[in-house]
């Protein structure tokens, strides 16, 4: 039987509920997995109290276990699967696509595991991975960030942003963090930030200008919403991007298009799901991802660690907005 973590309805962190069921057998193209490490993402908040936008939560099956990604070990292969073997280390970091990681044994699709290098924790791969391929996306394909630009990443001392700091400065960019509290700054300074802005008690729009000789930056990364999105706007340079990935503090407000004629700049809405999508090109994100775990450019998973029984903590610890870096189960 599976230790696993079942939602049948949404609402607060007690909603999560540990139970045993039978994680079935593989069937073709799948393995079976005994997995090690899981990665908590504020993606699983916003599924588990109904807060994902309208198309995601209407794509959710109920009851449901929430979890995007882990690592572990392969117990057995299905019919047709090729280039895995029993004992084998592998992870995965998909979208809401193979939702049901908040367990010990599953059943997963092999076309979107990858296999862990020697050298690489699971610990590691559990805190880094999923936020990892999506920054990729970010980063490497959305908008490419190259070195002298001068990006503003709100929740610089979050998950993403930890991994967006540290990446976007050893590709030569100049990051300016905004944190919510003092208690965050020297996080956010180690991850990469060059300068951190308190939003408590600084106004983000007017530092990230001065920051910036009056200019403004070439990109931002924002995945806070509600309380960032539109002031954001306006520390953007001449022909800038915003990039909106998130919406930790509530949806976004609807633009205006003539808000972007007077700087002529560009607002797009990322997303995973989409970016990772086709299996090649997730594949070709999580080679990256691994390679910069293993030449240490994105730490070995600096997280906090808790029990797939106290899940429940974590998502409290995200929703007070207490937490840095990543946070992971370890099994
Ligand atoms: N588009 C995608 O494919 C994709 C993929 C992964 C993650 N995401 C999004 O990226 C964001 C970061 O994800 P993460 O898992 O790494 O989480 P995280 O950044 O570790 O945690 C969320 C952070 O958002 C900030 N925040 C601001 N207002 C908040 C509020 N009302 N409640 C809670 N937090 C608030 C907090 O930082 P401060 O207190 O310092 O402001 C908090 O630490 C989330 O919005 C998530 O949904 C999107």
């Amino acid at each position: 039987m599976a230790r696993t973590i079942v939602v049948d309805h949404v609402g607060g962190p007690d909603v999560m509920k540990l139970v045993d069921m039978d994680p079935g057998k593989p069937g073709p193209g799948e393995v079976l997995l005994r997995q090690t490490a899981i990665g908590v993402n504020f993606a699983d908040v916003h599924y588990r109290r109904g807060t994902a936008p309208p198309h995601a939560m209407a794509k959710l099956p109920m009851p449901f276990t929430p979890g995007l990604e882990a690592a572990g070990v392969v117990e057995e292969i299905g019919l047709g699967v090729t280039g895995f073997k029993r004992g084998d280390r592998v992870g995965y970091a998909t979208a809401t696509l193979t939702i049901g990681a908040y367990t010990d044994m599953r059943v997963f699709p092999a076309d979107r595991l990858f296999k862990i290098p020697d050298g690489v924790s699971d610990i590691a791969v559990a805190a880094v991975m999923y936020r990892g391929v999506t920054v990729h996306g970010m980063i490497r394909s959305c908008y490419k960030v190259k070195p002298g630009d001068n990006v503003l990443l709100h929740a610089a001392a979050g998950g993403v942003g930890s991994i967006v700091a540290r990446w976007a400065k050893h590709t030569g960019a100049t990051v300016i963090g905004t944190v919510s509290s003092e208690a965050k700054v020297d996080y956010a300074r180690a991850q990469g930030c060059a300068h951190v802005i308190v939003t408590s008690r600084e106004d983000f729009v007017k530092r990230a200008k001065e920051l910036t000789n009056g200019i403004g930056v070439d990109v931002v990364f924002d995945g806070v919403g509600a309380d960032t999105f539109l002031k954001s706007f306006d520390c953007i340079r001449r022909y800038g991007m915003m990039v909106s990935f998130g919406q930790a503090a509530g949806m976004m407000d609807p633009v205006d298009p003539v808000l972007l004629q007077h700087n002529g700049l560009y607002l797009t809405k990322f997303s995973g799901s989409t970016y990772n999508e086709v299996t090649e090109d997730y594949q070709f994100r999580a080679r990256e991802v691994l390679e910069a775990i293993a030449q240490g450019v994105l730490g070995q998973g600096n997280c906090a660690v808790y029990e797939l029984e106290n899940v429940a903590q974590a998502h409290r610890d995200f929703e007070d907005r207490s937490s840095t870096g990543s946070l992971v189960i370890r099994l």
